[in-house]
């Protein structure tokens, strides 16, 4: 099939990547022109696992190709893919901007059928509104030309993106049409390992909530099990032991309930907001969504406490070891990551940072630390060790697993850990010789 994509961000440069994987000639256009001429030559601005190269492998195969033109690019085109972003506006709601404008420039140029998928992730009647911003182009265009518009949520998790969408568990498909549904059903076969039919299709609106409500539930079982966390470490009990008492229920399942020190990255803070921003617009006023976030909020801080109960309110004269950056491993992606929230409250507090993590400095010192005195970043995790008073460990990085603890021991100033992540054995730290402070368990 012939598909453009429109915006090359990371939903954008994964879908139509792996769309070109699959056999099918993809544009994939950005206004970014500085984007698209490093993309042409196979250099990806994000760091995703196997990315680059299935990129490069596609370019040099011809099905994937990169253009800063959308309106050369529509005609005897199958279906054409909004995935440009969807930022958070003031209100907390998902602003609609960009998404809209691509509607009005596709409503511009389309000279044959088309359909089009919202791929990125939009409140509920946005496809409505992408319908009626095409229509308005045609009819000042005074042509009449058949077009769809589909709702086709992204479920892709940073760090396990292409395996996410080369062998998706399920693909939702919200149209209006059986000729849509068809097209989108022929894109999507291929990628069904076994004919097991993983498309569940339905009404655009239902689509459109689906994508909120799967990542508002995730959330959520993470801010409870973070909740349960902190009750533990308050009657003494282990919050490691009880996620495996209750996971093994296969009601409840292991996955997604790790307390640590909350969630952040692209999705779920934006969504939750915009779900409960949705629910309020429409007159409804969430009390259970907005606990979520409320614990997420106080979640971020919770290492930073504990390190402010163990070294004082005044942290002058303090040095502290960060291991980790990124909002999760496999990423460089520190969009709503802990450790902004809690180096931003220790420096306040005037403790100086040895940061380190494999993948996010880059990010961290131009953007998302940029203004942060005392902050110096290492290139290995043990130079972060000399001098400092403890080590705070935020993102769960493997190399960080099983690290030379007679190395720490010899580095620190105090043989002290805390631990966002639950990482290590207490009993054996603690026999070990290291102070250790974890989430969940006293
Ligand atoms: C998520 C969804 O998983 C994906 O389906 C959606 O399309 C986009 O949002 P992503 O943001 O890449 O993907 O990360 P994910 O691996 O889901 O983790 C999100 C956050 O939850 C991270 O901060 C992670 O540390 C945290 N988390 C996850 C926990 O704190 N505990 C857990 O048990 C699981």
């Amino acid at each position: 099939m012939k598909l453009t994509v429109i915006g090359t961000g990371y939903v954008g440069l994964v879908s139509g990547t792996c769309f070109a994987e699959m056999g099918n000639e993809v544009t994939c256009i950005d206004i970014d022109s500085n984007k698209i001429d490093k993309l042409k030559e196979g250099i990806i601005p994000i760091y995703e696992p196997g990315l680059e190269q299935m990129v490069k492998r596609n370019v040099e195969n011809n099905t994937l190709k990169f253009s800063t033109k959308l309106s050369e690019n529509l005609d005897k085109c199958d279906a054409a893919f909004i995935a440009v972003g969807t930022p958070m506006g003031e209100d907390g709601s998902a602003d609609l901007k960009y998404v809209l404008g691509v509607a009005k420039e596709i409503g511009m140029h389309m000279t044959t059928p088309l359909v089009i998928v919202d791929k990125s992730t939009v409140p509920v009647g946005t496809a409505d509104k992408v319908k009626d911003a095409i229509s308005k182009e045609l009819t000042k265009r005074k042509v009449e030309i058949e077009f769809h518009v589909v709702s086709n949520p992204e479920f892709l998790k940073e760090g396990d993106a292409i395996n996410d969408f080369m062998k998706p568990d399920r693909v939702v498909v919200g149209s209006d049409s059986e000729n849509a549904t068809k097209i989108m059903r022929n894109l999507y076969s291929p990628f069904f390992r076994s004919s097991t039919d993983r498309l569940i299709t339905m009404d655009v609106r239902s689509a459109e909530m689906t994508k909120y409500v799967a990542n508002a539930m995730l959330a959520t079982k993470i801010s409870f099990m973070n909740e349960i966390a902190n009750i533990c470490e308050l009657v003494d009990a282990d919050v490691n032991k009880v996620r495996v008492g209750i996971g093994s229920d296969s009601r409840i399942g292991y996955s997604f309930i790790y307390p640590g020190s909350g969630y952040g990255g692209s999705c779920f803070p934006k969504d939750v907001k915009a779900l409960k921003k949705t629910a309020e617009q429409n007159g409804y006023s969430p009390k259970l969504i907005k606990a979520v976030e409320d614990v997420n909020d106080l979640q971020k801080l919770v290492i930073a406490r504990k390190v402010i109960s163990r070294f004082g309110e005044d942290l002058t004269g303090k040095t502290f070891a960060i291991w980790g950056l990124a909002f999760k491993p496999g990423t460089d992606d520190m969009r709503e990551a802990p450790a902004i929230y809690i180096i931003k409250e220790l420096t306040k507090r005037g403790a100086k940072i040895n940061a380190y993590d494999p993948k996010a400095i880059d990010e961290a010192k131009h953007f998302y630390l940029k203004d942060v005195p005392n902050v110096e970043y290492f290139e290995s995790k043990y130079e972060t060790l000399s001098g400092a008073d403890s080590m705070i460990l935020l993102t769960e990085w493997k190399e960080f697993r099983s690290p030379d603890f007679e190395e720490l021991k010899k580095q620190l100033k105090n043989a002290i850990v805390f631990d966002g992540r639950n990482q290590y054995d207490s009993e054996k730290m603690h026999a070990n010789g290291f102070e250790y402070f974890q989430i969940g368990k006293k």
